[in-house]
C-alpha cells in the first residue's frame, strides 16, 4: 500500500516502500511545516511550477539525496543549471520511470520565479498523473477549474485526486467539488489552504459539500495516510 505523508501547503511524499516521490518541497518558510528540509528525503522530486511555495527546497533536497527532479522542460533546466539531476517533460507526454508511469497534464496557472530584475518565466505550469502501486494518482497542481478534467476522469480513471481548495491563487472549495464530480475518484485530498491569510479555508466544508461523491481525506501536516 502506498503511503502519503503531508507536510503542509502542497508539499507531500508518496511512497511505495521502495521509491519515494516528493511533491513541491516547500518546507523552509512554510508556516505549516513541522520538519526542516534536512529531515525529508526522496528518490524523485516532482514540481508542477516554479513559484517559491512549490520549488521551495527542491534544489538542496535533490542534491543531498541524489534525487531526480521531474518537471516541465524550462523548470527542469532551471534546476539542472543549479546542479540537480533532472528529467524534463512536456504537457501531454508520459514516461515510464522505475516506480511507474508519469503523465504531464495541463494546469491553468502561471510559472515564474521572482528575481531582483523581475519575474523569470519558467514555462507552463502542469499537473501529474502518476501510476504507483497499481493505483492512479492525479495531482492537479495549482490550477483553476477546467472542463477537460472530465476527459482526464474518463480516460485515466484516477483512484486518488489531490487538488487545491485555497481559492485566490487556485480553485476554491466549490470549484474543487466540480472538479471531483468530473474526475470521479474514490478519494479526494485537499491541499494548498490555510498557509497564508488569503487562502484560509475549512477543509471540513469541502468534505461536507463533497458528500458521497468521493471520500475526503483531510490530513494535518506531519500525518501519514495509506492509499
Ligand atoms: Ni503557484
Ligand atoms: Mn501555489
Amino acid at each position: 500500500m502506498a503511503q502519503f505523508t503531508f507536510y503542509g501547503h502542497s508539499c507531500f511524499t508518496l511512497s511505495d516502500g521502495i521509491h519515494t516521490l516528493l511533491f513541491d518541497p516547500f518546507l523552509t518558510g512554510n508556516p505549516q511545516a513541522q520538519v526542516p528540509e534536512s529531515d525529508v528525503s526522496a528518490n524523485y522530486i516532482l514540481l508542477w511550477h516554479g513559484h517559491q511555495d512549490h520549488l521551495g527546497d527542491a534544489l538542496p533536497i535533490a542534491k543531498r539525496c541524489g534525487a531526480t527532479i521531474i518537471s516541465t522542460y524550462e523548470l527542469a533546466v532551471y534546476c539542472e543549471r543549479r546542479g540537480a539531476k533532472i528529467h524534463g517533460m512536456g504537457i501531454g507526454g508520459s514516461f515510464k520511470f522505475p516506480f511507474g508511469r508519469v503523465k504531464v497534464t495541463r494546469a491553468f496557472h502561471s510559472s515564474s520565479i521572482m528575481t531582483p530584475n523581475g519575474a523569470e518565466y519558467l514555462g507552463n505550469p502542469c499537473g501529474f498523473l502518476v501510476r504507483l502501486d497499481e493505483k492512479t494518482f492525479y495531482f492537479t497542481g495549482d490550477t483553476g477549474l477546467f472542463g477537460d478534467m472530465a476527459l482526464i476522469g474518463q480516460l485515466y480513471k484516477p483512484d486518488v485526486v489531490i487538488l487545491p481548495i485555497g481559492d485566490n491563487y487556485t480553485m476554491g472549495i466549490d470549484d474543487a467539488i466540480e472538479a471531483i464530480k468530473m474526475l470521479k475518484p474514490k478519494v479526494a485530498i485537499p491541499v494548498h489552504y490555510n498557509t497564508f491569510p488569503v487562502i484560509m479555508q475549512d477543509p471540513y466544508v469541502f468534505a461536507k459539500k463533497l458528500g458521497r461523491t468521493a471520500r475526503a481525506v483531510i490530513l494535518k501536516p506531519g500525518e501519514t495516510f495509506p492509499l
